[in-house]
């Protein structure tokens, strides 16, 4: 694992929501609403580097000199469990455009299914960042962002709240140029490409549907 694109997000906020989030007994309602408190504070750190260009703002004293960004990101969710983080980064973001990608696992292979892809016309020219609540096998991450940069994207970030070793070296392998920021870094993934200790399944405990 190259950990030179790998921002391990370990602010005692983040840990302290992400075992909130793994306990069995956090309901629907509580899932949700910490995964989105973990995305926004994880956005806030994976957007750090977004360029802005300089404005004039009048305050009412005086003209002054400003920053702002410049509209330039997509949000690309990989459905279905991306779309728990979606309005986070949207808070942060407002001006964003949000493509879809419909990814499944199939349960014997752990292969990734593509079944729906949306992005902007525009895609291209922006920074894209991909949301997935859990980088297991890595495969997802890795065929979402191989369809992004078919479209011509440049500059992609991957946002997870929970991954093991293995996810993270998928998508290094596949894509050294990408930067992926985690939540938290677990130990494994058991018989059936589940992240142990992970918080289970994050499609279904968002949308309850187990
Ligand atoms: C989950 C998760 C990721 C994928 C991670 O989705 O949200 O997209 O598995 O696994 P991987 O790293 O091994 O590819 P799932 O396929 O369960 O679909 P869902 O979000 O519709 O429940
Ligand atoms: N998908 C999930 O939702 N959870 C895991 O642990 C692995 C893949």
């Amino acid at each position: 694992m190259n950990s030179h694109r790998l921002h391990l997000m370990d602010h005692p906020l983040i840990q302290h929501k992400i075992s909130m989030l793994r306990k069995k007994d956090t309901d629907t309602k509580d899932f949700r609403q910490l995964v989105q408190e973990i995305s926004l504070l994880i956005g806030y750190e994976a957007t750090r580097d977004l360029d802005l260009a300089d404005c004039e703002v009048e305050t009412p004293l005086m003209k002054t000199r400003g920053r702002v960004l410049v509209k330039q990101v997509c949000l690309a969710p990989i459905l279905r469990a991306g779309l728990g983080m979606v309005d986070a980064m949207l808070n942060l973001i407002p001006a964003a455009r949000v493509g879809h990608i419909g990814l499944y696992r199939d349960p014997k292979t752990f292969q990734p299914v593509e079944y729906y892809c949306k992005l902007p016309p525009d895609v291209a020219e922006r920074v894209v960042i991909v949301l997935d609540p859990m980088l297991a096998t890595g495969g997802s991450a890795a065929a979402a962002i191989g369809f992004l940069k078919k479209r011509g994207v440049r500059r992609i970030k991957l946002l997870n709240l929970i991954g093991v070793p293995a996810g993270v070296e998928c998508v290094q392998k596949e894509h050294p140029d990408v930067d992926i920021y985690l939540g938290a870094l677990d130990e494994r993934l058991n018989d059936h490409a589940y992240i142990l200790p992970g918080l289970g399944d994050a499609g279904d405990r968002l949308f309850g549907t187990l």
